[in-house]
């Protein structure tokens, strides 16, 4: 394969001299695929006999994102022999009795620990650092002690208060490190038609990061692409075929002292139509008198909701957590889904939909329509180092979430084919 100039400055890089290289930026850019061929070059060509680390998010992504890859170059085939043993997650790699070996872990697999502490190693490449624990990052710097060693990494952006960026990108000289920044123009491989379909795959905070590749946090308004003309639907407007042609989930975010909510939502396979929303708040003293209601009632509530006409029957996507109302309505025959509650995930697909306009949410769902105006990123947080949103008048959006989440097949939101 031809490199861009980005990329062949990664494989000149092992010859500067410096200790560090970090490639950071926009997905799909292009800086795992050379930084893994030269960390392989790097080793063959410097050392014998020695240890090396791969590491990924988890074993099984490094082994897709770095391993397969390798294994797959023809550079590599021709001039090296490669035998990856699957059991034990090692990778050996030898020419004319020079061998080394590439050990394969995972940040986030807790076996992972245990098993680099007892190594020596001359050298590491974190892949996805900015996803792993730091502490596991830092126990495998420490274990290169080999002379000569060097630590390779790469990332895409995540909140500026970031540990990693703070510990490694803003101290490039004190750690001996070079920079490169990657955008999706750096990467020779990818045509216009998948540069466009990545660009369209994010919005908001997601697309300054994943596609512009900037250290940025969420600031304000985390559905800022949410358009109540074009996101929102009236009577008139609505399919003919909706409730028959579609398949039909009922959302659920449970509360008792916080508000309940339930949304109903219908996909044509090609549009997600939020069509109608239950909430019970015990604070809206107007609704409720500030009554609680049981698990009983709102199962009640909940088959009310769905209506008499069981032809239509359909799951519910319900909070992970409310494992008690759950229960409530499996007793009462509901087919219950408990929701994928990965709130970055979520927040970053439903955004994708909204800005692709196809999802759509009836005007009469007051109550989700403006939550989704309040709903903004938690400032406090991102200046710890984490992001989330602000956790009040949540409610709507995280049904919602949990709806996105476990309900529709990737390619809805354009990450099919995609790692992420
Ligand atoms: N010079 C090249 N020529 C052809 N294809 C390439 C080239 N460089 C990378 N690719 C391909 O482009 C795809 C993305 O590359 P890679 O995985 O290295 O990107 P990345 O920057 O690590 O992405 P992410 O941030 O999503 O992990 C891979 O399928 C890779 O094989
Ligand atoms: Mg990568």
């Amino acid at each position: 394969m031809g490199f861009s100039e980005k990329q062949r400055a990664v494989l000149r890089w092992p010859y500067t001299g410096k200790s560090a290289l970090i490639c950071d930026g926009a997905v799909r850019s292009g800086k795992t695929s050379v930084m893994s061929l030269s960390f392989v070059l790097w080793a063959m060509g410097s050392f014998r006999g020695q240890s090396f680390a791969l590491c990924g998010k988890t074993v099984g992504s490094a082994e897709r994102n770095v391993i397969t890859p390798l294994l797959g170059l023809a550079y590599l085939r021709e001039h090296f022999s490669m035998e990856y043993a699957r059991s034990s997650h090692v990778l050996t790699v030898s020419r004319g009795g020079r061998a080394n070996r590439f050990y394969v872990f995972g940040g986030r697999d807790e076996s992972s620990y245990t098993l680099i502490q007892g190594v020596t190693l001359a050298g590491v490449l974190l892949d996805e650092a900015a996803l792993m624990p730091r502490s596991f990052v830092e126990q495998a710097l420490a274990r290169c002690s080999v002379e000569g060693s060097k630590l390779w990494f790469s990332c895409n952006p995540d909140v500026p208060e970031h540990w990693f960026r703070k510990e490694w990108l803003l101290k490039l000289e004190e750690k001996d490190a070079t920079r490169l920044h990657f955008t999706m123009e750096d990467n020779p491989g990818l045509s216009e038609a998948v540069k466009a379909r990545y660009r369209k795959m994010y919005a908001g905070v997601f697309k300054r990061r994943y596609i512009h590749g900037e250290w940025t946090a969420g600031d304000g308004l985390i559905y800022d692409m949410f358009d109540p003309e074009a996101n929102v639907y009236r009577d008139g407007d609505r399919p003919q075929g909706l409730p028959y042609l579609a398949s039909r989930t009922i959302a659920c975010d449970y509360g008792t002292v916080n508000p309940f909510v339930l949304l109903d939502v219908y996909d044509d396979g090609e549009t997600v139509w939020v069509d109608n929303e239950y909430r019970w708040d015990s604070r809206d003293l107007d609704q409720s008198q500030g009554r609680q209601k049981t698990d009983q009632e709102y199962a009640d509530d909940f088959l009310t909701f769905q209506g008499p006409n069981q032809q239509f029957w359909c799951p519910a996507v319900v909070d992970p957590s409310a494992a008690s109302f759950m229960e409530e309505l499996r007793r009462r025959q509901v087919y219950v889904i408990p929701g994928d509650n990965s709130v970055l995930d979520g927040i970053r697909r439903t955004g994708a939909l909204f800005q692709r306009r196809i999802l759509k949410i009836h005007e009469r769902c007051t109550g989700l329509i403006g939550e989704l105006g309040s709903y903004v990123w938690d400032n406090k947080a991102a200046a710890a180092g984490t992001e989330r949103p602000v956790k009040s008048l949540d409610h709507g959006p995280d049904a919602l979430r949990y709806y996105v989440n476990t309900c529709l097949p990737k390619w809805r939101y354009g990450e099919e084919g995609t790692a992420k």
